[in-house]
Parts: C-alpha cells; sequence; structure tokens
C-alpha cells in the first residue's frame, strides 16, 4: 500500500481524481478511515469542538494538537496526515510558527501542517517551507477569526471579498503551500479557484468543483450533539455501520456526487 503525499494529491488533480478527506482525533477513528481507503485524515482544531465542547476552536493548545496527532499516526498506514497549527501557535512570528510547527511533525507525526490566513500569512508560509515543513493553507471562513468575522459566516459573497480570496489563494500558492482548504465560499468561487491553481483545493462547504473534500467526522456520522452546519451530510443515514458510512462518503465524493447543490452557497 502505497502512502498519499502531496505529490500524490497533486497528480490526483491533474488526472481529475476526487480527493476524498475527512477529520479525526483517535486512533480507532483514524485506523477506520484509513483502511476504508480515506486520501488524507485532517487533526483539525475543530477537535476544540466535538472532542472538548467548547464554543469555538480558539483554546485548543499545541500540545492538544500534539496528543491527538500521535493518536491519530498511530492508526495510519496510508492517508495524509495534516494538522491544524491552533490559534496563536503562528500568528506571532515565522520562527514562531516553525516552532509549533516541529513539533507537531517531530512529537505528533503530522506529515503536513495547515494554518489560516491569505496574503498576512504568505511570509510564514514561505518560510515553513523552504524549511521543509509541506503546508496547507485555509481560506473563506476561517473559524479561528470567527469574531473578527462576526460569527461563522459564509465569505467571498461580495465582490471585492472574493476577488481578495481568490488573490490570497495564488498567493500561498506562490509563497509554496501545498494544498489549499476552502470553507464555505460560493460554489462559483471555489471553481474560479480551483483552476487558477495547481495545488489541489479541498472544499469544506465550497461546492461540487474543489479538487477534494473534507467533512468533520462528528458532523458527517451525525453524533455532534449541536446543530452541523448546511453544508455537511449525514452519512450514517442509511448505513447499517460506522464503516458503511465512511465508505458510502468516500465514494460519493470520488463520484462526483457529494456536495449536491443543497450544501453549498450562491454568491447572492
Ligand atoms: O478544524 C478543522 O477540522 C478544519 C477542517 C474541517 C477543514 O479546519
Amino acid at each position: 500500500m502505497k502512502p498519499v503525499t502531496t505529490f500524490t494529491l497533486r497528480e490526483m488533480k491533474r488526472q481529475g481524481e476526487k480527493i476524498a478527506c475527512l477529520t479525526a482525533y483517535d486512533y480507532s477513528f483514524a485506523s477506520l478511515l484509513d483502511t476504508a481507503g480515506i486520501d488524507m485524515i485532517m487533526i483539525g482544531d475543530s477537535l476544540g469542538m466535538v472532542m472538548q465542547g467548547h464554543d469555538s476552536t480558539l483554546p485548543v493548545s499545541v500540545a492538544d494538537m500534539v496528543y491527538h496527532c500521535r493518536c491519530v499516526a498511530r492508526g495510519v498506514q496510508r492517508a495524509l496526515i495534516v494538522a491544524d497549527m491552533p490559534f496563536m501557535s503562528y500568528q506571532r512570528s515565522p520562527a514562531h510558527a516553525f516552532a509549533s510547527a516541529g513539533r507537531l511533525m517531530q512529537k505528533g507525526g503530522a506529515q503536513v501542517v495547515k494554518l489560516e490566513g491569505g496574503e498576512p500569512m504568505a511570509e510564514t508560509v514561505r518560510f515553513l517551507v523552504e524549511r521543509g515543513i509541506p503546508v496547507c493553507g485555509h481560506l473563506g471562513l476561517t473559524p479561528q477569526s470567527v469574531h473578527q468575522l462576526g460569527g461563522y459566516r459564509v465569505q467571498g459573497r461580495e465582490t471585492t471579498t472574493a476577488e481578495r480570496i481568490r488573490r490570497d489563494a495564488q498567493v500561498l500558492q506562490q509563497a509554496g503551500a501545498s494544498l489549499l482548504v476552502l470553507e464555505a465560499v460560493p460554489t462559483e468561487l471555489a471553481k474560479a479557484i480551483t483552476s487558477d491553481l495547481e495545488i489541489p483545493t479541498i472544499g469544506i462547504g465550497a461546492g461540487k468543483d474543489c479538487d477534494g473534500q473534507v467533512l468533520v467526522l462528528q458532523d458527517m456520522l451525525g453524533i455532534y450533539p449541536r446543530p452541523s452546519p448546511k453544508f455537511s451530510k449525514n452519512f450514517m443515514q442509511g448505513a447499517n455501520s460506522v464503516e458503511a458510512a465512511v465508505k458510502s462518503y468516500i465514494e460519493a465524493v470520488k463520484f462526483g456526487k457529494f456536495p449536491a447543490l443543497e450544501h453549498g452557497f450562491s454568491s447572492s
């Protein structure tokens, strides 16, 4: 079984093969997802909400992330392991980001680190990449900025914001990012960004035209006790096991059946 790398994902984009990704935070789920054939596992700082019960991702620490990365890494043989850089672990300076990313990779077993933000983060992305740390960007609804954004709202509906996000995507690619998550942006904007870029885009609430899709595991299993976002889908409905639900998600992504129109957003 050949491990998935950032090169594999770029080649999948070139070949038009969709990338299936889910979050996971522990050994058992990571192992189940990996065996089911998921391409990429994200240890998202969404763990602050779905594992720890916080209202946002802001309280998550690097130590929390390292702990969950280690649990996940023990269960994975094939999928690419991407770990979130938590709030306040990378914004201060590129050197600080390098230290935090180093802990996620060295102690946690992460293979790629993900950070939120566009142009203002480009210097940091370049600093990490030049020192051997692969980076995944994250644009659109960036949950660590929830208070600045005024809530978990769709981003890029107005022309000026859409243009900024599109430009930010280019800047991140130029800075050396290997992947880009697009969260809660209009389908048309995600489509344009996906065709602008050579690196794969991974959508969550960004429509069907992204190169891949990601969902929070607890949302797609329908086990998060608070309301799930409109862009998510409960794959346990109609499935007789967690494994069947995960396989049905992977198949739906690969065959372009998920996300459907109702899981996306329009510009108006
Ligand atoms: O925190 C998270 O889980 C994420 C992904 C869902 C994109 O950022």
